[in-house]
């Protein structure tokens, strides 16, 4: 299964070849519930106390959460997994491609650092392929690291910390010559110009799309991401995530909030105008040698005084987040966007600094 400059997405990805045998092979657990079409019943199926508020099982297929979002996101119920976090979809493709000690999985760096725990996890081979130092990656530089056992290719985009979103043609590009799954971790895309490549879907049976609730939603502490992808490789997933994965708080949650599109379109704006904004008075700071750009909720400063004003923004109540151990990322710390009177105080410090 090695990167093929003549390989045609016109065929079909081989589950065979790129999915674990034992995966292919299980059944998966179904309950009561799943046999019969929605409606009012009585439910004395799953051993549930009959009082209370809370007290039934959650819907394990998600129904409401997903129609939902497929009106949203132009993609049908059927195209979607969704979990606890999307960190648990990233996991759930690495079970179900991935034969610990045997098969890989190639990623960038500097880049988002579950990717490599999950890795580890899973028992799986980690392979990065080094940014350059604009933060950008060559299509060639990751189809050369393919190799018969590798199965997902990881990218994110925008991509954390960097912020930068990269060019879709250049991530289509290695959609289209690797053969196993590519996903395209889109936690930030709400807050960037660049399109999501969810569109791309109809065309690529490889192509994973991954999104989350936690950045521009405002939902973090429920709990819920999304993987969209074919509704083939869906339906694998889906057979093997717990039954009772997402819980009927969180999708109760969701659809609450997905039918306020105006105030997320309001916050998600107000968080781009305050980070150009915090962007432009930290850029006049000599201190700082370079404020990166960024299509994220957050952004990157390099200043060789890195260590010593991490100490001194704690000391003032505000915690930052040193990024200068990774790759290419020396001296830098990535700041997370808050509110408008947070921001102030952020500035004022960094000025007094
Ligand atoms: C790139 C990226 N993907 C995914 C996540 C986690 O998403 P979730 O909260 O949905 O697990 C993060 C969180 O920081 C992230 O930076």
């Amino acid at each position: 299964m090695v990167a093929n400059q003549n390989y045609s997405r016109l065929e079909k990805m081989d589950f065979n070849k790129v999915l674990r045998k034992n995966i292919l092979d299980m059944e998966p657990y179904t309950a009561a519930r799943d046999l019969v079409p929605k409606g009012d019943y009585i439910f004395l199926d799953a051993n549930e106390n009959p009082y209370g508020t809370w007290n039934r099982y959650p819907d394990p297929m998600q129904r409401d959460p997903k129609a939902m979002l497929a009106a949203i996101k132009g993609v049908t119920p059927d195209n979607m997994v969704m979990g606890n976090g999307s960190d648990e979809i990233i996991d759930l493709l690495y079970r179900i491609s991935c034969n610990p000690k045997q098969d890989n999985v190639i990623s960038i760096s500097p880049s988002y650092g579950m990717y490599f725990t999950l890795a580890n996890l899973n028992d799986v081979e980690f392979r990065e392929v080094m940014l350059d130092d604009d933060f950008e990656f060559k299509p060639e530089d990751i189809l050369a690291r393919v190799d018969d056992n590798t199965k997902m290719i990881l990218l994110c985009s925008p991509n954390n910390p960097t912020g930068k979103s990269f060019d879709p043609q250049k991530i289509l590009t290695i959609v289209k010559q690797f053969p196993g799954i590519v996903v395209v971790d889109e936690a930030y895309n709400d807050f960037s110009p660049t399109e999501s490549l969810i569109k791309y879907l109809p065309q690529y049976d490889n192509l994973v799309i991954s999104q989350t609730f936690s950045k521009a939603w405002g939902l973090a502490s429920i709990r819920a991401g999304v993987g969209y992808m074919s509704k083939e490789l869906a339906a694998i997933v889906n057979k093997v995530k717990m039954p009772y994965n997402m819980d009927g708080f969180t999708q109760k949650t969701i659809v609450e909030r997905l039918a306020d599109l105006d105030s997320f379109n309001k916050t998600v704006k107000l968080l781009v105008s305050e980070r150009d904004r915090i962007m432009a008075e930290l850029s006049k700071l000599s201190y700082i040698e370079k404020v990166f750009p960024s299509d994220s909720n957050f952004f990157m400063i390099r200043t060789p005084r890195h260590a010593e004003l991490m100490q001194y923004m704690i000391k003032n109540g505000v915690i930052l987040r040193s990024r200068h151990s990774m790759a290419k990322c020396q001296n830098c710390i990535r700041i997370t966007v808050g509110t408008p009177e947070q921001n102030d105080l952020l500035i004022k410090l960094m000025k007094e600094f």
